[in-house]
């Protein structure tokens, strides 16, 4: 089969192609950028594989191209890197060793295009699309790729053991592709997912959530999780999610199953929202749950300060799965411990202190709250959906009116610590703070007007209540 090549690559791969002839290596385009290609997916970088010393080619193309690019060149890997128009271009030889860009082993051996290709992680990975003068632009297929990019397969070109024991995160990158692409991995493939699941703990948390985040950002992300879910990769990775998994039932009184029902929030919220710090406030929602769970006989089921607990297991999860422990953890942090708020109004007369706290304690995160507590809205029962929603809308409106007329979202108080100091002449004590809680509490139950002179008048008041005298000429 040909490879049909566009315009816009035609150059390099010509480029490409000389300078491999004149140095006699036989040279080929690989991995993700064929694989892309061919499925009509957008490209990243381009990997060249030379029968030869990949920096001594990726040398010579850049003395070719105007204005000529910086090389960057990793002896110890035998691999060269050159940016043109916005791509970047890697350069590595043939080799028989595993074949992994992040790897800390250095390149070892030279090898054929087949070592190369037998060493790569999936079929659909091994495609080479030739280079050469004699059959340029044809496809060397030498595992069945081609076929199982039709039928949608992820499989190993050599006995799944054998390729995951290369490198064990390749059972991650399995899971990836399959819910990136909408792909099926192969039952014999899926199996050794299983069998080799604990060979994972010898990754590196980096590379693992590199991985998760991609499944996280995908159209479909909870078809990734099922299946990190069903082969145990999840409960080595992330003990605290495969946790949510489970009925109990008692006194015939069942509850959610609640990895299922996150799941289901994820995948209703990435209808709406590409933000994985969004998704991943999603995945942590309910995450406390079982450690909040109890029975009461006369109730049921109940997860009292699931929130308030999950938000605070995020710092700790986070820094278990070498995520970021800066204001994206907080983000997701805020989002969990508030998730039950917007909903929770509906329950009692949605009074407008009720909504300026909200707004107040949200923020700028409000819409993306209420995205997630919209996505958090899952039942069996339609009616019960249908007037969660109606109550969801009606939270929603409701937000907008308040904010209209008070302007809470971003609120500065309007009184700082230093007026409060200056006009009562006291310097940094207890007594600033609780003034300052003071009007910012009264404001928000609209005791008094969101504006300065309210705000001043009401210190007055209460620095007399506390004993403060004014400062003279203050
Ligand atoms: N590869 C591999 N084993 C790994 C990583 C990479 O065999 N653990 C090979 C695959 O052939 C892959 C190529 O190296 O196609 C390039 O790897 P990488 O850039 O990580 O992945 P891509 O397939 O390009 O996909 P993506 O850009 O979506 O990560």
């Amino acid at each position: 089969m040909i490879f049909e090549i566009k315009n816009d690559e035609k150059k390099i791969f010509d480029l490409v192609s000389e300078n491999a002839r004149e140095l006699g290596y036989p040279a080929y385009v690989v991995g993700g950028y064929v694989r892309d290609r061919l499925l009509g997916r957008q490209t990243k970088d381009l990997d060249i594989v030379c029968v030869g010393n990949g920096i001594r080619l990726a040398q010579a193309v850049a003395t070719c191209l105007r204005p000529v690019p910086r090389v960057t060149v990793y002896q110890r890997f035998g691999t060269a890197m050159l940016r043109y128009r916005g791509i970047e271009i890697e350069f590595v030889g043939a080799r028989k060793e595993s074949y992994r860009h992040d790897s800390r082993k250095p390149a070892v051996e030279e090898g054929s295009l087949e070592d190369d290709q037998n060493r790569r992680d999936f079929t659909i990975n091994a495609l080479a699309v030739s280079l050469n003068a004699e059959d340029f632009g044809s496809i060397v297929d030498s595992f069945g790729g081609l076929k199982h990019l039709e039928e949608k397969i992820i499989k190993t070109p050599l006995e799944p053991g054998r390729t995951f024991s290369d490198d064990p995160l390749r059972m991650m990158r399995a899971v990836r592709f399959s819910t990136q692409l909408d792909f099926e991995i192969e039952p014999e493939t899926l199996k050794a997912i299983s069998l080799f699941r604990n060979r994972i703990n010898i990754v590196s948390r980096e590379r693992i959530i590199t991985e998760l985040n991609k499944i996280i950002l995908s159209d479909q992300p909870s078809k990734g999780f099922k299946i990190l879910y069903d082969t145990g990769l999840l409960k080595l990775i992330f003990p605290e999610m495969a946790g949510l998994q489970g009925v109990e039932v008692k006194n015939g009184i069942g509850h959610k199953d609640n990895f299922y029902h996150t799941l289901e929030v994820l995948e209703n919220l990435s209808k709406n929202t590409d933000n994985l710090w969004l998704r991943w406030s999603a995945i942590m929602h309910d995450i406390a749950k079982p450690a909040t769970k109890r029975f009461q006989p006369k109730i049921g089921w109940t997860f009292h300060g699931h929130e308030a607990l999950g938000a605070a297991m995020v710092p700790r999860v986070f820094k278990k799965l070498c995520l970021p422990l800066d204001h994206k953890m907080k983000y997701v942090q805020k989002l969990v411990r508030l998730h039950l708020r917007p909903i929770s109004l509906t329950k009692e007369n949605i009074t407008d202190s009720a909504i300026r706290r909200l707004l107040f304690d949200a923020g700028d995160d409000i819409d993306d709250l209420m995205l997630l507590c919209q996505a958090d809205i899952t039942s069996k029962n339609a009616q019960k959906v249908k007037r969660y929603l109606n109550n969801y809308e009606l939270v929603k409106q409701r937000l907008i009116e308040v904010e209209e007329k008070d302007h809470i979202r971003n609120w500065q108080p309007p009184i700082s610590g230093e007026i409060i100091m200056e006009t009562f002449g006291i310097s940094p004590s207890r007594q600033v703070g609780d003034i300052k809680n003071a009007i910012r509490e009264a404001i928000l139950d609209g005791v008094i007007d969101n504006d300065y002179q309210a705000a001043f008048d009401y210190m007055l008041k209460k620095g007399k209540e506390f004993g403060l005298e004014v400062e003279q000429g203050s």
